[in-house]
């Protein structure tokens, strides 16, 4: 053990040498390059846990970005703001995620006050860094003998050479989030009832998952509504009714534009035929009210990302944070057996497909968010979730 010990001392030593952003020295005068010089790369060894949390996130994927980023960004230039990281050096963070663990780690305070009408101050651009001091929820103590680095695997490890600062105001509250998630409302931050983090960065193993699991997680998409259903079977006439929650302090479905929700409604009959389906595959149209969407579009009506970009005023049919809204049917349809009520989520609305190479144009496959069947015996009616 002893010996494997100071094996690893060497070995680390030698890595120092060799990499320039792993001084061993705890100071923030030092002449360490600037955070924003270091690969995500530097932190792993020692937050091993939580790198492979993070580099299978959303903010942790390569800079492959997905051809519909391609096909938008083409001749936008503030995209990158929230996109990709502030790096001073991009041969550094090649091949880094899009959002290198310094992008958020170095965020001290609010700039600007917290204005965001110019799309050139939102994302990353709203915040003041700290290019020399790891911003953090807790802090550390510096130099601390025996501190274990959280999601850690090898606990031999625990010497750190950075400096952090306690940073709760930031990183406890949904200030670490709303500059890029939602930069008009990062004024008001620190008012949210529940952080961001609490949910998406749920304590696991015994710190803060950096997986962000969020909508296109089926766990997690699953923790979002509640949705109830009734029908009733009034000789050929058929009444049904289905109420959905959202519990969440954003709409439901999170993520538009470029995501959408879907309210799927089957009948069947009693030998598991359908019988009739409120929509078609790519065509919504036939139900709107069972669309759940944020829709944003250019001057000619074509789908386009969000505000600033946009110029149209957003549609907004997405469920309200903790608003409960019912959808209702009725209609001559004498031999049902069983209704079935399936919320969806989409993880890309159809509407982008267009923007997409041809041989691209594929819609992703829905995740279930809620469900919610009800048999009506010999067409007598009934409820039951
Ligand atoms: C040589 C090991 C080592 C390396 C490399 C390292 N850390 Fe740490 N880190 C630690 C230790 C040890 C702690 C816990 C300190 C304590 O609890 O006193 C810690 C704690 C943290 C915390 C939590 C502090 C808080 O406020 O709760 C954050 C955030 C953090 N590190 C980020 C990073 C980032 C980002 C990098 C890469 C730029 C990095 N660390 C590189 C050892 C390391
Ligand atoms: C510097 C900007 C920035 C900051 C700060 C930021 N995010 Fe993100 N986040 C993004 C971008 C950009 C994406 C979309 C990446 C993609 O899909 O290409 C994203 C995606 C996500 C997703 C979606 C994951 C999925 O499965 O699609 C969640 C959840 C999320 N972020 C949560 C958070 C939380 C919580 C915080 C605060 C602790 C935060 N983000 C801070 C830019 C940011
Ligand atoms: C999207 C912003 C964001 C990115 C990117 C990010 N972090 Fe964090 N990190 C946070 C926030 C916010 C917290 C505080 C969570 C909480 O305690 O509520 C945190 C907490 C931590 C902690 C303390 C965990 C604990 O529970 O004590 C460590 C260590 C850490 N991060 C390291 C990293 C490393 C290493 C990377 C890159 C692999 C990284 N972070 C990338 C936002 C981020
Ligand atoms: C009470 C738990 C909870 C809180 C708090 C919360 N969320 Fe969510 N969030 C969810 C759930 C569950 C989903 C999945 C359903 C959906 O897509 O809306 C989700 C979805 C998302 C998505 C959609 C990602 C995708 O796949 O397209 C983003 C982005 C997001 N949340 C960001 C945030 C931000 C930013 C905050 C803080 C302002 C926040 N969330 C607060 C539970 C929460
Ligand atoms: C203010 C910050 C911000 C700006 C500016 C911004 N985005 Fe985003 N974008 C996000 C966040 C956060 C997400 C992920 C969560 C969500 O959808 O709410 C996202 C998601 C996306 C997605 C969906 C990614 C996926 O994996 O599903 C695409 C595509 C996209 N943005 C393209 C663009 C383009 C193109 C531009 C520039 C014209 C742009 N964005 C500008 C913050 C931003």
């Amino acid at each position: 053990m002893a010996r494997n010990g100071i094996f690893f001392g060497i070995l680390l030593a030698l890595i120092a040498l060799l990499q320039p952003w792993s001084a061993t020295a705890a100071s923030p005068d030092d002449k360490k390059p600037s955070l924003l010089k270091t690969p995500s790369e530097a932190c792993q060894s020692c937050h091993k846990a939580i790198h492979q949390q993070w580099q299978k996130s959303a903010h942790g994927q390569p800079r492959t970005l997905t051809p519909l980023y391609q096909a938008l960004a083409q001749s936008e230039t503030t995209c990158p703001q929230c996109h990709l990281p502030k790096s001073e050096d991009k041969e550094i963070f090649k091949g880094d995620g899009a959002l290198p663990c310094v992008t958020c780690h170095t965020i001290e305070s609010v700039a600007h006050g917290g204005k965001s009408n110019n799309a050139k101050t939102m994302g990353i651009a709203l915040y003041q860094l700290n290019e020399k001091v790891i911003q953090g929820p807790n802090g550390a103590w510096f130099g601390a003998k025996g501190a274990v680095p959280p999601g850690s695997i090898d606990e031999e490890l625990a010497s750190n050479p950075f400096f952090h600062h306690a940073n709760p105001e930031v990183f406890r509250t949904t200030t670490a989030c709303l500059g890029c998630h939602d930069p008009q409302k990062l004024n008001d931050a620190k008012t949210y009832p529940v952080s961001c983090q609490s949910c998406h960065m749920p304590v696991s193993g015994g710190f803060a998952d950096h997986g962000t699991p969020a909508g296109k997680s089926p766990r997690m998409v699953k923790r979002g509504t509640v949705l109830s259903l009734q029908a009733k079977q009034n000789g050929k006439e058929l009444t049904i009714q289905v109420t959905m929650t959202n519990l969440l302090p954003h709409p439901f479905p999170n993520g538009g534009p470029f995501s959408m929700g879907l309210l799927r409604l089957t009948l069947l009959d009693a030998r598991g035929e359908t019988l009739w389906e409120n929509i078609e595959k790519q065509n919504m149209d036939k139900d709107p009210k069972a669309v759940f969407a944020l829709t944003t579009a250019d001057d000619l009506g074509h789908p386009a990302p969000p505000k600033p970009m946009t110029t149209i005023p957003a549609k907004d049919s997405r469920l309200k944070s903790g608003e409960t809204r019912s959808v209702n049917y009725k209609m001559q349809q004498p031999s049902v057996a069983v209704v079935r009520a399936e919320l969806i989520v989409l993880p890309l609305a159809p509407g982008w497909l267009e923007k997409l190479p041809e041989n691209q144009r594929e819609l992703p496959k829905g995740l279930l968010a809620a469900k919610s069947e009800v048999k009506l015996p010999d067409g007598t009616g009934g409820a039951n979730h």
